[in-house]
């Protein structure tokens, strides 16, 4: 078990989405955005089910273990998280957040995520309403909000989805990380810390930049904004 931990809520964390990494060196390029001093990594996994988008599963995610220690924020965009979450728990991730759409028994899977040593998180598609996680966000260590339909990376940010996390948050108070994830840069930023998100997923603004130290200091100056 991993002592691997979230950072604690209250700060807020540029959190790098790998999938706009190049695949064929993510040893390296999570050694690039640690030297920027970010803590945590964010790892979407799509099973062309609940996502039409494949990325990767356990195995890479095991091997990659062996080539970092930033905490791994594990998003699982599939349709039977119940089915595989703890091979994900096994492979290493720190973190493991799953969709209300499909959870079948949430309080259930959380429970197990802790038993496991794992953090839990629950998150929402756009057009899923905040009344779906009420009962179970307070149960969980982070709340996902999600800002793009999930499956791709490089799309426009949604306004009107980065609304809930002004409801999530009252919901869950000051000492649960609320994450935003999907078209977040440095103009959507100060959109999003306003509204109350402290982890800052972001994938093409990061490893789709040519130095993404610059990237990830242009996102925290711009949550200060
Ligand atoms: C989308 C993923 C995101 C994705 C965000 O389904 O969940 O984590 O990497 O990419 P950007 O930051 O490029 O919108
Ligand atoms: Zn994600």
């Amino acid at each position: 078990m991993s002592e691997l931990r979230l950072p604690k809520a209250g700060t807020v964390e540029v959190c790098p989405s790998i999938l706009s990494a190049d695949f064929a060196q993510l040893a390296d390029e999570l050694a690039q955005v640690r030297a920027a001093g970010v803590k945590m990594v964010h790892i979407d996994v799509m099973d062309g089910h609940f996502v039409p988008n494949i990325t990767i599963g356990p195995p890479v995610i095991a091997k990659l273990r062996k080539h970092s220690d930033l905490v791994f924020d594990g998003h699982l965009m599939i349709s039977e998280p119940e089915e595989y979450a703890e091979r994900f728990v096994e492979a290493g991730v720190n973190n493991l957040t799953f969709h209300i759409e499909v959870a079948k028994q949430p309080e259930k899977l959380i429970e197990k995520l802790h038993s496991w040593g794992c953090t839990a998180g629950i998150t929402l598609n756009p057009g899923t309403p905040v009344e779906a996680i009420k009962d179970v966000a307070p149960l969980c260590d982070m709340v996902l909000v999600m800002t793009v339909e999930p499956g791709f990376g490089g799309q426009s940010f949604m306004q009107d989805a980065a609304k809930k996390i002004i409801k999530v948050r009252e919901i869950v108070g000051p000492g649960i990380r609320v994450e935003v994830d999907g078209g977040i840069d440095a103009q959507t930023t100060p959109i999003v810390v306003g509204y109350g998100a402290d982890t800052l997923v972001a994938g093409n603004a990061i490893f789709g930049q040519a130095d993404r130290i610059a990237a990830i200091e242009a996102l925290r100056a711009a949550a200060k904004r």
